[in-house]
């Protein structure tokens, strides 16, 4: 199926179920129908959807889809703050323990990062983890409830993290580069046309050689296609904007992560790994280290 196709059915069905999220999107949708129409849908890369949003987000028209991206991005510190004042008991990725791939990962002989940069790190579970195994470790998120949850999670280990808040796109770093990057779950929310940023961003934080350890969904858990030819860049940003993965993030191959990264990264390892509290999802545990 070609993109331009598969474009004017969403369109069409959009209009004719009123999905909101479908008919605000329609000017984007159509922009990318004029760029890489007459192409397969499988055929179309993060790097390119990247390219054609650089050039149309500044148009009035697609201002609607840049708007569900911003409310999608305050939900965080509103799903922290019911958790906070107990209204919900629990988040859905909430874990009381570090996560056993990056406990795997630390128990390795070899494996002994000093700086670490923790990427979206909600309540700090793993953030603690890391500064109770010596690491120096700066934990970003935007939610500053899931912070404050961090900060009370590293009085009670006694240990020291430092915790920043704001959005790891716009955030300044610093310049000096960390020798591990974390990220657990944020990844899988970065819309696709920013998954090249995130890399870059991982990247140029790391020092050559340092190791990028990403957990994030596999499709099995987020399923990104309507057809077996929809997974792919094509198939999460449909996704995202039908509504379907707006809340719930995308799902990934170790196909989609080796298009994503494998120009940055060498890909050591993509291990499928069950959900840490019995829950029916699956995840990619990808260990990368920085080539370029
Ligand atoms: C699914 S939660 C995972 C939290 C944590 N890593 C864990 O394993 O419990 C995703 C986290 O990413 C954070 N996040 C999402 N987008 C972000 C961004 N652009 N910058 C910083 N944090 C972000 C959210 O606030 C949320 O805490």
């Amino acid at each position: 199926m070609t993109t331009r196709d598969l474009v004017a059915l969403l369109v069409e069905y959009g209009r004719l179920h009123s999905v909101e999220s479908l008919v605000d999107a329609t000017p984007y949708l159509e922009e990318l129908a004029r760029a890489v129409g007459e192409r397969p849908v499988r055929s179309v890369t993060a790097r390119e959807l990247h390219d054609i949003h650089e050039q149309v987000c500044t148009r009035p028209a697609v201002r609607p889809l840049l708007e569900l991206v911003e409310k999608k991005s305050q939900r965080w510190e509103l799903a922290y703050s019911q958790r906070a004042r107990g209204v919900v008991p629990t988040l859905q990725w909430e874990s009381p323990r570090p996560v056993r791939a990056l406990v795997a990962l630390f128990d390795r002989p070899d494996f002994r990062p000093r700086r670490v940069l923790e990427l979206g790190c909600g309540d700090g579970v793993n953030a603690v983890f890391m500064a109770s195994k010596g690491c120096r470790v700066t934990a970003i998120d935007v939610s500053r409830t899931a912070l404050e949850m961090g900060r009370e999670k590293a009085r009670a280990a006694k240990v020291k993290v430092d915790f920043v808040e704001g959005d790891v796109f716009t955030l300044d770093l610093g310049r000096k580069p960390f020798d591990f990057v974390f990220d657990r779950g944020m990844f899988h929310h970065v819309q696709v046309f920013h998954h090249e940023d995130y890399k870059h961003l991982v990247a140029e934080h790391l020092t050559p050689g340092g190791y990028f350890h990403l957990i994030c969904h596999h499709v099995s858990t987020r399923p990104t296609m309507l057809l077996d030819c929809m997974c792919g860049s094509i198939g999460k940003l449909l996704g995202f904007l039908a509504g379907t993965l707006v809340e719930t993030g995308a799902g990934f191959t170790s196909d989609d992560l080796h298009e994503v990264f494998s120009d940055r990264f060498r890909i050591d390892s993509t291990d499928l790994v069950w959900d840490d509290n019995n829950r029916p999802l699956c995840f990619i545990s990808a260990l990368m280290q920085r080539t370029s």
